[in-house]
């Protein structure tokens, strides 16, 4: 069985890690992809602390297994959300879109273990002295907030510079992704657009069926000049939010144009006006799938390819 250093930190079964989702990491899928073996994390997004609390309850009363929670550092409740993931004992904090070398000695002190999704090298070094005890790799690739090396390039570069487990994320939806992070050194595998589409994630089925509809050329980048790029499947929103930016809006005219539009578009399914926050490897994607159906898929092709590895050595 394929076992790696944080199937034993975490206690899960599988090295695989559901990426924090603002609006689709619910307690429905939090505890489906916990009880498969895998660590499930809960998306604080920009939610009041009040809701956070309740999604981390109903996790509870669906899973004995550990789960997390993430919390993107730009969310206007960040103190609050963290006050209540100490109070309710929570296993695991990762925390995205920015430092959050602030509040470690917060957590470390309450025995939270600390996983920050990086996306470059010198933060990754920097989180390690901090005190982390994993670190995300995120490349280029994947759905949501981005940085700017992909995934092949910077996870052997972030596992050669620190000595804590690393994690792959961006690009990845089946074994064969799976195997390729091992055999770039990580220790396991981070996915957020491969668990949209499933039968547990809430996100809304037009929305699913973006994804599945989807090619290798379908996403786009948008709000590289507010500094914060995010990518999504293409649409009327984003051709919009393009020619804005293009036409030199300000940052603060791009969040009015753009509030509410991930709402809009993950949980309403409003397909053109709505964000569709998905990854590359939303080409891959055709199937939707239970979360039990799709981590036993994957850890079992990615068995097979690693034992199968070997047949590339000949004799002569
Ligand atoms: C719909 C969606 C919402 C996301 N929301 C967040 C978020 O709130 N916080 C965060 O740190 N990452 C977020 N991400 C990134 C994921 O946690 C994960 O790292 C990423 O999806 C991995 O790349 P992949 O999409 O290629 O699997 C989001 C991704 C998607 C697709």
């Amino acid at each position: 069985m394929l076992k790696t250093a944080i199937c034993d930190l975490f206690g899960i079964e599988h090295p695989i890690i559901q990426g924090g989702m603002a609006h689709l990491g619910t307690a429905e899928l939090v505890s489906a992809v916990s009880n498969a073996g895998g660590l499930g994390i809960i998306g604080a997004g920009y939610y009041q602390p009040g809701w956070v609390r309740q999604q981390i309850q109903l996790t509870k009363q669906q899973t004995s297994k550990p789960f997390g929670v993430n919390i993107p550092l730009t969310s206007p409740f960040t103190e609050q959300v963290i006050e209540v993931v100490l109070e309710e004992k929570v296993a695991v904090i990762t925390t995205g879109a920015g430092n959050p070398e602030t509040y470690i000695p917060r957590f470390k002190q309450a025995g939270i273990k600390v996983i920050p999704v990086v996306a470059s090298v010198a933060l990754a070094k920097r989180l390690e002295r901090a005190g982390v005890d994993v670190i995300v790799a995120e490349g280029t690739e994947s759905g949501g907030h981005i940085g700017e090396t992909t995934t092949m390039v910077l996870v052997p570069q972030v596992v050669d510079s620190i000595q804590i487990p690393v994690v792959a994320a961006g690009g990845i939806g089946d074994g064969r992704g799976l195997a390729a992070a091992l055999a770039l050194g990580a220790q396991g595998i981070q996915m957020g657009t491969r668990f949209v589409c499933s039968d547990e994630c809430i996100a809304h089925p037009s929305y699913k069926q973006k994804i599945r509809e989807a090619d290798d050329s379908s996403t786009v980048v948008t709000g590289e000049t507010t500094g914060l790029p995010l990518r999504s499947l293409q649409n009327q929103l984003t051709d919009q939010f393009l020619a804005l930016e293009k036409a030199g809006a300000s940052k603060e005219e791009l969040e009015l144009f753009d509030r509410g539009r991930m709402y809009l578009g993950l949980i309403e399914g409003d397909i053109e006006e709505g964000s569709l926050l998905a990854g590359q490897i939303a080409g891959l994607i055709k199937e939707i799938k239970p979360v039990r159906v799709i981590i036993e898929e994957i850890v079992a092709e990615a068995e097979t390819i690693i034992t199968g590895l070997k047949n590339f050595y000949r004799e002569d």
